[in-house]
């Protein structure tokens, strides 16, 4: 792989995308690794990230000087720009002068494989306040900036490169272009990293890990569980059995998508657990948020684990229990926890309902290395409905935790007619792309008056949510077009008799959190 340092920027993830949308698969290695690790894992390149610390400061992150004695391509960006710099007998230094934002690189003539043929002037990205003062020696500086008398330089020789803006980001207007001419002439690399041969590949491990045992997943309609699920079957076939625990707070139509055309896609074997009643069941009369999300998570597990009963395998003569479980971890995850060594247990994840650490089971984790992105694109490529492989994030406890109050099957219907209208006119207007999700929220408890036709009414508002986000983590609430707000407002109103009233929430994340419970 190409190996990215990470040191200690939010900007490794992004330079990784970008390498792999340069056709070159890679993986993110932290900056404590030594000389010798980093040889073992064969890197074809290197690319040193940025990092908020200053090169001189006390406790500034290292990497280990035998990296640039690998002889493997590298190129330091920003911060692993300087660190190359200072490492290698060059002079980094604080002059004052700052350089945040949009900053016009001069590029001149040059040999370089690295800049050779780019515009003169260009649009970078900056964001820096020390600056490389004095190239290492053999270095040939290619690029200067107003502030900046260094700031891109080469060793064609010893194929060591480096710049002071940001490529990854796409305010650098040439930034991808740059990283491909690393990548594929400074390195040499071909750009052969594309969704067959990932399915190619872990198809192979797939069946190398499980050999002739039974294997089970939980399907939950989302996209990670979707695209997992789909991967394995296509490796073992029926050897795999998906479980999709029906839990009665799903949205309008995610069942039959499920049953109906993921499986006809896939072929996949599936079975249903009709749980609606016992959740409902336990969830009567309960009202706080977290009761609410801890129930529904134990009965998720009840049920999956009588499944897990049920099921035998039948390579064993002695049909013991499924040991292998089906898990749709992404590589932002990985990286997140700490990154790298497989892990032995589950996690209680978000997808599958929260299982827990002592369901005994060995995880196949086939999107381990993946980005969303290459997982949907993955996903269509298995031929995985758009409906799902496209889908917006939604909450493994459902629409549970957006109604606020008691969650009843009258209630539950009511919520899904207004969700299903709300995700209807947005699809309808493009608004897809725009938003990350908008969960549609039923306030059970609160009644307002209204008129309809001749009649006064007393019913419940409905809450819009619409958001946008990267990940997740924080969000702001997404400007709509009024014409489109008014058309889903009418038909709830007109089309869900208990609603009167439809409200839109205008709060960011923080201070508010994406879903209301
Ligand atoms: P919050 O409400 O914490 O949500 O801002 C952040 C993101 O996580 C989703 N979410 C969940 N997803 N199980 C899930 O699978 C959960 O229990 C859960 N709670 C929140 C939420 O939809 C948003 O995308």
């Amino acid at each position: 792989p190409a190996l990215v340092v990470d040191f200690g920027a939010q900007y490794a993830q992004l330079i990784a995308r970008r390498v792999r949308e340069a056709g070159v698969y890679s993986e993110i290695v932290p900056h404590t690794a030594t000389a010798a690790e980093i040889a073992a894992k064969n890197p074809v390149a290197l690319l040193l990230s940025g990092g908020p610390s200053s090169v001189y400061e006390e406790g500034a992150p290292k990497l280990d000087p035998e990296v640039f004695e690998l002889g493997v391509p590298t190129l330091g960006i920003c911060y692993g720009f300087q660190y190359m710099a200072q490492t290698l007998g060059g002079e980094v230094a604080n002059t004052g002068l700052r350089e945040y934002g949009a900053t016009d690189a001069y590029i001149p003539e040059n040999g370089s494989s690295l800049l050779a043929g780019q515009p003169v002037a260009q649009n970078v990205w900056m964001s820096h306040g020390d600056q490389v003062a004095r190239a290492p020696e053999g270095f040939e500086v290619l690029a200067t900036t107003d502030a900046t008398k260094v700031a891109a330089f080469a060793n064609e020789e010893r194929k060591l490169y480096g710049v002071q803006w940001h490529p990854e980001v796409k305010h650098s207007d040439h930034g991808q272009a740059i990283l491909e001419n690393f990548l594929h002439r400074s390195a040499g690399l071909a750009a052969d990293w594309n969704s067959d041969n990932v399915i190619a590949e872990q198809i192979e491990r797939i069946r190398a890990q499980v050999g002739d045992a039974r294997v089970i997943s939980a399907l939950s309609g989302g996209v990670d569980s979707a695209v997992s699920t789909a991967l394995v079957h296509k490796a073992i076939g029926d050897q795999l059995t998906a479980v999709f625990v029906d839990h009665g707070l799903l949205r309008k139509g995610e069942r039959e998508q499920v049953e109906r055309d993921y499986v006809a896609s896939t072929g996949v074997r599936l079975i249903t657990v009709d749980a609606a009643d016992t959740f409902l069941g336990h969830l009567a009369g309960v009202t706080d948020p977290e009761t609410k999300r801890k129930i529904i998570g134990r009965e998720f597990i009840r049920a999956f684990e009588k499944v897990q009963r049920d099921l035998v395998d039948e390579a064993k003569a002695s049909g013991e229990k499924v040991k292998f479980l089906v898990q749709g971890t992404l590589y932002p995850d990985v990286v997140e926890s700490g990154g790298g060594a497989g892990t032995a247990n589950i996690k209680s994840h978000h997808n599958v309902g929260g299982l827990p650490d002592d369901l005994d089971f060995a995880l196949i984790e086939p999107l381990r290395t993946l980005f969303k992105d290459e997982v949907r694109e993955i996903g269509r490529e298995l031929g995985i409905p758009e409906a799902i492989v496209g889908r917006q994030p939604f909450p493994g406890p459902g629409l549970g935790i957006r109604i606020i109050g008691e969650v009843t099957r009258e209630r539950l219907d009511v919520l899904r007619e207004a969700d299903a209208i709300a995700r209807e006119e947005l699809s309808a207007a493009g608004m897809d792309q725009a938003i990350w999700q908008c969960p549609v929220v039923l306030l059970a408890d609160v009644r307002s008056v209204g008129v309809q036709g001749d009649g006064r009414t007393y019913g419940h508002p409905i809450v819009l949510r619409p958001v946008s986000s990267e990940d997740a983590m924080t969000a702001d609430w997404t400007r709509l077009p009024y014409d489109v707000l008014a058309k889903i407002s009418n038909r709830i109103t007109n089309e869900v008799s208990e609603v009167n009233r439809v409200v839109l929430d205008v709060t960011s994340k923080p201070p508010a959190t994406i879903e209301w419970e």
